[in-house]
């Protein structure tokens, strides 16, 4: 069952809580849609907000982190905003330096190379300091929403961030981080620990500062084997999701390993097509009960925002059609 989201005195009330009660499990209206980058550099004002600087710093900048989450929910009737920053501010945060190159994406000048890495990173309370930033961003976020929609907090999973942290930025194997599951097994948990510990204490800050739902992205789940999956990841998701789930009973925790729902590339079509695309997507769940729509992975900068808007009203009228014929 849906619990009651906490009464806060700070912030208007939700005028528009389908993705919670989705969230639960339960029967909606229509199915809530919010699209993975949904603010980013296909919307020509993001590129305007930005004004050429660095990734991190507008993460930092709280009026600029606010401006641009809230420019998605201003264009398109999304059921629920995204806080504006990144999963490896986490890592950033325990004293490894990342950079966001403009075409290469994410990249650590410094990886993790041996055991005796783990020495240089920081205590998870460390690293709560210095992502006060991230909790401002969200506060002022709440507020400027004024209940419009929730406002999603998130974090990468520990593999996920392991990952990143040993490869020093995306990879097509993912041989290195991998190769200390059988080199370095008693390393590899404890660097899950520290993050897994960080990423609770993360989770917590961001609901204290306003966040109601929240998604922890496993976005390398599928590199794993089932195997290596229930021994390096499934068991830290477990701490991270009971440690939320008992301070914050009314938080819905969303874990996206995984990805279903449409392919992005879809949204490079038509009108017409999106919506049969759309239709299809909706019609194999079987029920519209408990469904968030999304994409499988995040938009692109080539997209059309006319089109992602043409995404989200067909998974609107199409779920809305469903359940009057249901
Ligand atoms: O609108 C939103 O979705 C909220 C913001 C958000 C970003 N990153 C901003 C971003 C979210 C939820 C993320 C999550 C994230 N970041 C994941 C998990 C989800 C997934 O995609 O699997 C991962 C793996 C990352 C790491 C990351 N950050 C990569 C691989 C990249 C480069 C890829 C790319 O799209 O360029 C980023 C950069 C990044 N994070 C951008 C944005 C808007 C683009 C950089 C820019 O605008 O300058």
């Amino acid at each position: 069952m849906a619990q009651q989201q906490k009464k806060d005195e700070r912030f208007a009330p939700l005028k528009n809580d389908l993705i919670i009660r989705a969230a639960f499990g339960q029967k909606t209206e229509r199915v809530p849609v919010w699209v993975m980058r949904q603010a980013g550099r296909y919307l020509p004002e993001y590129h305007e907000a930005k004004a050429g600087a660095d990734f991190f710093t507008v993460c930092r900048n709280k009026e600029l982190a606010s401006t641009i989450t809230l420019q998605p929910v201003e264009r398109f009737p999304l059921d629920a905003a995204i806080i504006f920053t990144d999963i490896l501010v986490v890592p950033q945060a325990l004293g490894m330096e990342v950079l966001m190159l403009e075409k290469a994406g994410p990249h650590f000048p410094h990886p993790l190379t041996s055991p005796d890495d783990l020495a240089k990173l920081d205590e998870p309370s460390a690293a709560l300091e210095r992502l006060n930033y991230v909790f401002e961003a969200i506060t002022l976020t709440r507020e400027r929403l004024a209940g419009r929609v929730p406002l999603i907090g998130f974090s990468g999973a520990p593999w996920t961030l392991m990952a990143y942290m040993i490869e020093g930025g995306g990879s097509k194997m993912f041989a290195k981080a991998k190769a200390w599951f059988y080199k370095y097994p008693e390393a590899s948990h404890a660097l899950l620990q520290r993050l897994t510990d960080t990423i609770i204490i993360y989770l917590e800050g961001q609901v204290a500062a306003g966040a109601q739902l929240l998604q922890i992205f496993d976005s390398w789940a599928n590199e794993i084997g089932p195997d290596v999956f229930a021994t390096f990841s499934k068991p830290y998701l477990l701490q991270i999701a009971r440690a939320l789930k008992a301070k914050h009973p009314e938080i819905p925790l969303i874990v996206c390993s995984l990805q279903g729902n449409l392919d992005p590339c879809a949204l490079y079509s038509s009108k017409e097509v999106i919506r049969e695309e759309v239709r299809k997507m909706l019609q194999s769940f079987g029920s519209t009960q408990g469904l968030i729509g999304n994409l499988g992975h995040g938009l692109h900068p080539s997209h059309d925002p006319q089109l992602v808007g043409e995404f989200i009203e067909a998974v609107h009228e199409i779920s809305e059609e469903m359940n009057r014929s249901a």
